[in-house]
């Protein structure tokens, strides 16, 4: 409890500390897609802090040109999203690469069906949350420290009975030390660009962005050096 609470006061001592990262690669079933290839690629590693922002969606003020690249990912595979401490991807040792470690949150990955995964349309979308990684109550290790110890990857699987199609996969890296008022937590996110093949028959039910995540939620504002158990912003995760 000591160290969490100088942790606490040096947090605010340091004021407007950013976790700054940035998904820009994408591998399925360890297959690398390349820097940026297939990936919506902010051009800045800031921060969203409004949850009622259409940039909430897929970030905003992309690397030019966008990829057009829409990735083939069979159903049940298992995607390496990998986050960096800047949008040009690894570049070489950096202490705050992916991530400055000191940041917490949970790590969050969601798909939405769309007719065309390259159109530039992102509102109006149905989310499916497939994936979360929030705070192991045991070992106090937070989805944020997974990700530095894994290097900016993070693993999970697109839901094998999932309808084929073209979709964009959200994945998201929540920083929550400046979280204890809002605005203030930190939502870092790109939108990859997939096809999935080989899928069954659900069609699951989803969330809005911007909606799905609250100003008043208890998940976004909290104190996280007080926390011993933490449920992550957003819908249960879909299972088949
Ligand atoms: C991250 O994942 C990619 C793709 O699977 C792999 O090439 C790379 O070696 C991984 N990095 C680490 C540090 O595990």
């Amino acid at each position: 409890m000591k160290t969490f609470s100088a942790l606490a006061s040096l947090a605010v001592l340091v004021g407007y500390v950013s976790a700054r990262t940035v998904f820009s690669q994408i591998a399925v079933n360890s297959v690398d897609q390349g820097q940026g290839v297939a990936i919506r690629v902010p051009s800045s590693n800031s921060p969203i802090t409004d949850v009622t922002s259409n940039n909430l969606i897929c970030n905003t003020n992309f690397l030019q040109p966008v990829s057009d690249v829409v990735a083939t990912v069979p159903a049940g595979a298992a995607i390496t999203a990998q986050f960096h401490h800047t949008s040009a991807g690894y570049v070489g040792p950096d202490p705050s690469d992916p991530l400055d470690p000191t940041n917490k949150g949970p790590v969050l990955a969601y798909l939405a069906k769309v007719p065309d995964a390259t159109q530039s349309t992102v509102t109006g979308l149905s989310w499916t949350k497939i994936f979360q990684d929030g705070l192991d109550s045991a070992t106090g290790q937070w989805g944020s420290d997974r990700l530095f110890l894994n290097k900016g990857n993070v693993t999970f699987t697109i839901p094998s009975c999932i309808e084929s199609g073209q979709y964009l996969l959200r994945v998201e890296s929540i920083s929550l030390l400046q979280a204890t008022s809002y605005p203030g937590a930190q939502f870092f996110m790109s939108c990859a660009q997939i096809e999935i093949t080989g899928g069954g028959s659900a069609t699951p039910a989803g969330v809005s962005f911007p909606g799905a995540y609250k100003s008043t939620d208890p998940s976004i504002v909290t104190n996280v050096f007080e926390l011993s158990s933490y449920t992550p912003p957003g819908p249960a995760v879909f299972k088949c």
